[in-house]
């Protein structure tokens, strides 16, 4: 793909990768004309090529840019360029909420309600359509670097789904993790907007807590969980609205995004009305020269100021000063390997928000290293790079550490397999390292000893 680089695409000459999501890649590009920026986006050949994906593709491509909305991103154009399927739109310099709450933790109520009633309103407005977005999720909420107040809901239609029964209509299995998608979706049933309430449900509920209501449910087992089981229950004036959003029942849910946005914004404020108002763009110079406060991750104080520094002087006025049992754990660092139970994570003892699954991290994804539960997570690089120090991967499946320690440049070497010396790398737990967890290593010099067994 980063052969495209250069080349143009109907009419916009690609720039830079942007990012790589689980339909395709981002590009920003440019267009020539009126030298504006674009994001363009390619989509997977193996999507591309199914003639019904592609009829409705390009049929809610055009559908969301109809929608004349300040949330819903601004599409400038879709369709087929030399057998490759794209979608352009504005392209946000910026983040998205899925990197805002994994750089900087959990949101202060009021910011999660008010960013969650924008992407309501712009649900609304594509519900009005006749447009069920399918794949509300946090990096589906965009968010300008010189207005961060403000949401850009983005990809919408664009779940991936089994094209094998994908159809016209509103059917279709979901693919992916299903982090945030309805129970009724999971299933496969017929959806309608309240699908999306529960998906945007899920968004509040992880921009509160810095996880996905199922984050420490293994990945296989997470449709499950949303079908039939409660995500721990929220505290706080949140909870009650977040619970109702997420009713397995669609009936019991809020009946449109934009009540859900209402609650949320009424019970963060702690008023019984509120008006859900579409914030203006406002660019402020003095914002955008803030410096990046990469060091408040260092103590869980100092991370609870780096939310307050960096969303804004605003947003500092409007926070009160969290007691200390609710300040925010600092994010995990990448370079360790993280243990989670149903109630905590820790990383080199200290507890550390939760990772999210398939969530980026530095230069690569947070993955499931293990076999059960409860998870061992590791930030694997997309490429490799140099480790120097040994991470813990007690209990991780053979196959999944090994590739872990190969992208951390880590020669490894395997002990076990019992009487025959057979080894199954999918089924076998690494359980004990020589060095021990924590080693300072050479890269590339130094062989560590994996000694594994079916199960430790
Ligand atoms: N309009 C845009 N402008 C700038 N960056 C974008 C835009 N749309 C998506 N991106 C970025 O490109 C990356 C990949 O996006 P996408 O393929 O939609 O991934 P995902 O499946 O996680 O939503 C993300 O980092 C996202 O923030
Ligand atoms: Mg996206």
């Amino acid at each position: 793909m980063s052969t495209l680089l250069g080349a143009r695409i109907a009419g916009y000459t690609i720039e830079a990768e942007a990012g790589r999501g689980g339909m395709g890649v981002v590009y920003r590009a440019r267009d020539p004309e009126l030298d504006r920026l674009a994001a363009v986006k390619v989509i997977a050949p193996d999507l591309a090529s199914d003639a019904g994906f592609r009829a409705r593709f390009v049929r809610e491509a055009r559908v969301t840019a109809q929608l004349d909305h300040p949330n819903v991103i601004p599409v400038y154009g879709a369709g087929e360029d030399d057998g490759r399927l794209y979608i352009a739109m504005r392209w946000v310099d910026g983040t998205d909420l899925g990197r805002l709450i994994h750089e900087r933790g959990p949101l202060a109520p009021e910011r999660a309600a008010d960013l969650v009633a924008q992407a309501a309103s712009a649900l609304d407005a594509a519900h009005a359509q006749g447009l069920v977005h399918r794949d509300v999720k946090p990096a589906n909420l965009l968010l300008p670097a010189a207005a961060r107040d403000h949401v850009y809901l983005t990809d919408f239609g664009l779940a991936k789904r089994d094209g094998s029964n994908a159809s016209a209509t509103t059917t279709g299995h979901w693919l992916g993790t299903p982090d945030f998608a309805a129970p009724e979706q999971i299933e496969g049933r017929e959806l309608d907007g309240r699908a999306d309430v529960y998906a945007l449900g899920c968004v509040l509920y992880t921009a509160l807590t810095g996880h996905a209501p199922f984050a420490d449910v293994p990945r296989l087992r997470k449709g499950w969980a949303h079908v039939h089981e409660q995500p721990p229950a929220l505290g706080g004036a949140l909870g009650p609205v977040v619970a109702k959003a997420l009713a397995k029942d669609p009936a019991a849910r809020y009946a449109t995004a934009g009540e859900l946005g209402q609650a949320a914004c009424a019970a963060a404020s702690g008023k019984h009305r509120a008006t859900v108002r579409t914030r203006k763009l406002v660019t402020t110079e003095r914002r955008r020269r803030r410096p990046f406060v990469a060091a408040a991750v260092l103590a869980i104080a100092i991370a609870g100021a780096a939310i307050a520094l960096t969303t804004g002087g605003e947003e500092k006025a409007r926070q009160k000063p969290a007691p200390l049992s609710t300040l925010p754990l600092p994010p995990p660092s990448s370079t360790a390997t993280v243990r989670c139970t149903a109630t905590a994570c820790t990383q080199n003892g200290h507890r550390v928000q939760a990772p999210i699954e398939d969530g980026r991290c530095d230069g690569g994804t947070w993955s499931r290293i293990d076999t059960g539960s409860p998870p061992l997570l590791a930030c694997v690089p997309s490429t490799p790079r140099a480790a120097t120090e040994l991470p813990d991967i007690t209990g991780a499946r053979l196959d999944r550490a090994e590739h872990y320690l190969d992208q951390l440049e880590i020669r490894h070497d395997t002990s076990g397999g019992g009487t025959f010396g057979i080894i199954d790398s999918g089924n076998w737990q690494v359980c004990t390292t020589t060095p021990p967890a924590g080693a300072t290593i050479a890269p590339g010099h130094e062989t560590v000893k994996l000694f594994v067994d079916r199960s430790c």
